[in-house]
């Protein structure tokens, strides 16, 4: 099918930052709205997106957009859609659905009627009644917005924030997705310092590490499109060749630290994984241990929120220690993640931004408080560019 149009998707809050992405990648014409990112592309683009996206949830080959309130309009909008030239005979398919202010309602109806479309078309194009149903995993959905039906096919299988290389868990991990975006957001760059204090499992220093090293996320990992014979090894191969050429091995000043043993060996055992063990110092200390003689270095960290009874006045006494700890890195920019709704009480001072981001299904946000850039980058700044902040990204 050509041209294909893709859709990215995303937790709310970071499709500007997938959007970006792309744009780095080299694709245009992006349709950003809620929740996913829609660009033209061709069926190479499917390897190289899965790989290399940071930030998008999944991958989604967008088959037909039309509208619809009536189940014989959703059926013959399927139907109408060349099934054959992605699935094969043996190809197993699944359909999951979702209806938003919609006259179709009945997400099972609409899955059933969208599946029904699909397999009759394929009998007429097969000639055959009966599909075993045995072979690579085709999840269709059925996605109803105001009476527009968008029928998409999943490319990634396992979400894109399962990179690989997280095996052991830490106390609430962050997703490697949103990890990846908060680093994007920081605009932090290799040239700099950057440290999470409060490590966990690693995660942000581990996606830090990724992108200051060009490493694309997705290299150690499989997804489910590799299975489809319309897509060959061929396209897979190159584009994991291209990601491995385009890979460095550029030093890294990256600290990741927390004061839980068990944790902090799992974090280091992540990092092993990932592959960047070498680009990041682990120590085993807590917050109040955490000094750096370094200047304009970046912490970009994701403390306790607090959640439990009993433990928000222990999240809030950290907070607290947080204020003077960061409060002596006079140069340095400062991105923490935190649900608590009132975090910059405790912590001692008001952001100078704040940005609304989902972990998971908690609300969450991300305090910035942006430091100045240092002197080379000033200097190389364009003109007009905000030369005093560190970081100063458009949102
Ligand atoms: C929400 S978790 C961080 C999760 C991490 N971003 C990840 O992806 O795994 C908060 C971390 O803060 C650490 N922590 C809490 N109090 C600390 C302290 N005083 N000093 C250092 N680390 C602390 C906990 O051990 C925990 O690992």
């Amino acid at each position: 099918m050509h041209p294909l149009k893709l859709i990215a998707t995303s937790a709310f809050g970071i499709e500007s930052v997938v959007a970006q992405e792309l744009t780095a990648l080299g694709y245009s014409d992006l349709a950003t709205e809620n929740g996913r990112v829609t660009f033209p592309a061709g069926d190479r683009d499917i390897a190289r997106c899965n790989l290399w996206l940071r930030a998008a949830d999944r991958l989604l080959l967008r088959m037909a957009e039309f509208p619809t309130t009536d189940f014989e309009e959703l059926f013959q909008g399927v139907k109408a859609i060349p099934w054959e030239t992605i699935i094969p005979e043996n190809g197993k398919m699944h359909v999951t659905g979702k209806s938003v202010r919609s006259k179709l309602f009945s997400v099972p109806d609409c899955q059933s009627v969208t599946k029904k479309a699909v397999v009759e078309r394929m009998k007429m194009k097969y000639r055959r009644e009966r599909f075993a149903e045995d072979g690579p995993v085709y999840t269709i959905e059925v996605g109803l917005l105001k009476d527009v039906a968008t029928i998409t096919v999943d490319t990634s299988g396992a979400g894109l924030h399962k990179r690989g290389y997280r095996e052991e868990r830490g106390q609430a991990p962050l997703r490697e997705t949103l990890a990846a975006a908060i680093v994007q957001l920081s605009r932090w760059d290799p040239s700099r310092v950057m440290a999470d204090p409060m490590c966990g499992s690693g995660t942000i220093a581990i996606e830090a590490a990724l992108a200051g090293r060009n490493i694309a996320p997705g290299l150690r990992r499989k997804f489910v499109a590799e299975t489809w014979p319309h897509l060959p090894a061929k396209t897979w191969n190159e584009a994991r060749e291209e990601a491995r050429d385009l890979a460095t091995t550029e030093p890294l000043q990256i600290l990741a630290s927390d004061s839980d043993w068990q944790v902090f060996k799992s974090a280091r055992a992540n990092a092993l994984n990932a592959g960047v063990a070498d680009a990041i110092t682990f120590q085993h200390k807590p917050l109040a241990e955490f000094s750096s003689k370094k200047k304009y270095g970046c912490v970009i960290t994701n403390p306790p929120y607090g959640e439990r009874m009993g433990d928000r006045a222990q999240a809030e006494a950290l907070y607290r220690e947080m204020g003077e700890v960061f409060g002596r890195l006079d140069s340095w920019s400062l991105f923490i993640l935190s649900a608590h709704d009132e975090f910059e009480r405790h912590y001692g001072k008001k952001s100078g931004k704040n940005r609304k981001l989902y972990n998971g299904r908690i609300l969450c946000y991300l305090y910035q408080y942006r430091g100045p850039l240092p002197p080379r980058r000033r200097e190389g700044s364009l003109a007009g560019e905000d030369a005093e902040s560190g970081g100063g990204a458009p949102e």
